[in-house]
């Protein structure tokens, strides 16, 4: 393992997936390749969702919220990657560190809350189509997405300076490609019950979308189940599909990544965390156009106009 001389002892490490060099590699060349995708991906989505008035609705609204989100999200872990893995350092400093970890919370819960703001949009517009215009008024589509931040950084501030308010005498290495909650838990010499409790507490705002998620989708799959073949019903249902997909990739990593013990941390969990940074948000936007026409035509347009200007 290299060592870096010009770490100051408040400094933190960040030793990735902490094994041998061609593993660090392969890391890198994968985080490289991706990141640029989830940039481009998800800038297409918004510009698309934006330039056509078509999609000027609460479900592309949102979808175009959640790139936005997805774009932070790999931001905050990804770049210092990659510079560390170039540079041929793992410093972070303490409020680099906290940094991370305040947004990596914030935008988890937000993303998590945009996704249940999905789910609720398509059981309102297949199981109350009539009302469905009245119900996702501009203003409650807004105030959806401003809650989704809010709660975001209400659940990532209390995290942030409780741990920030911990000490550190010894080991200042994190197994894991950012500074994430448990792992600095792990790191502290204070007595961190309360921390560990305030995490599960976060761990349970979280997770509260989900059940919001199924029991939107219950409510959808229901009213298809009644009234299978009304075309509108069979339209809206269309759209369904891409967000179960987007929803169980992206609880199937969280999960993942916090029901496994905290003491070892295995080449499984790095690829499970590359997953959750880094695969999920490059892959929503093309589980989101792939099967869409009104996308498709949109991208196809946006392409259009600039290749003519
Ligand atoms: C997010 O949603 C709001 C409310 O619908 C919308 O006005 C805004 O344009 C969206 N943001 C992005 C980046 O599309």
């Amino acid at each position: 393992m290299r060592q870096d001389n010009h770490s100051s002892n408040l400094d933190f490490v960040l030793l990735g997936v902490n094994g041998p060099q061609e593993q660090e590699d392969i890391f890198f060349i994968l985080f490289l390749f991706i990141y640029p995708i989830i940039l481009i991906g998800n800038l297409l989505i918004i510009l698309a969702i934006h330039s056509d008035i078509r999609l000027h609705n609460p479900m592309y609204f949102l979808l175009a919220n959640l790139s936005c989100v997805d774009i932070f999200f790999s931001s905050v872990t990804i770049p210092k990657m990659l510079v560390n893995h170039i540079v041929g350092s793992k410093v972070i400093s303490f409020g680099g560190c906290l940094a991370q970890m305040y947004f990596m919370i914030d935008m988890a819960n937000t993303d998590s809350y945009i996704l249940a703001a999905m789910a609720y949009d398509r059981a309102v517009a297949i199981s109350r189509p009539l009302h469905y215009t009245t119900i996702m008024s501009p203003r409650a589509c807004v105030l959806l997405v401003a809650a989704s931040w809010v709660i975001g950084s209400a659940n990532a501030l209390p995290h942030t300076l409780l741990t920030a308010s911990l000490s550190f005498c010894g080991d200042r290495e994190v197994v894991n490609f950012y500074c994430d909650i448990a792992s600095l838990l792990k790191l502290s010499c204070s007595d961190i019950q309360f921390n560990v409790k305030m995490m599960y507490l976060g761990v349970a705002v979280f997770s509260m979308p989900f059940i919001g998620i199924i029991i939107s989708y219950i409510r959808v799959f229901s009213t298809v189940l009644k009234v299978p073949s009304t075309k509108g019903v069979r339209k809206a249902f269309s759209t369904c599909g891409s967000h179960l997909t987007v929803v169980s990739l992206y609880y199937g990593t969280v999960m993942g990544m916090y029901f496994r013990p905290l003491t070892n941390y295995s080449l499984k969990d790095a690829v499970v965390t590359v997953m959750y940074i880094a695969v999920t948000p490059m892959l929503n936007p093309f589980i989101y156009t792939m099967r869409n026409q009104d996308m498709k035509a949109a991208l196809g347009k946006l392409f259009k106009k600039r290749i003519s200007t």
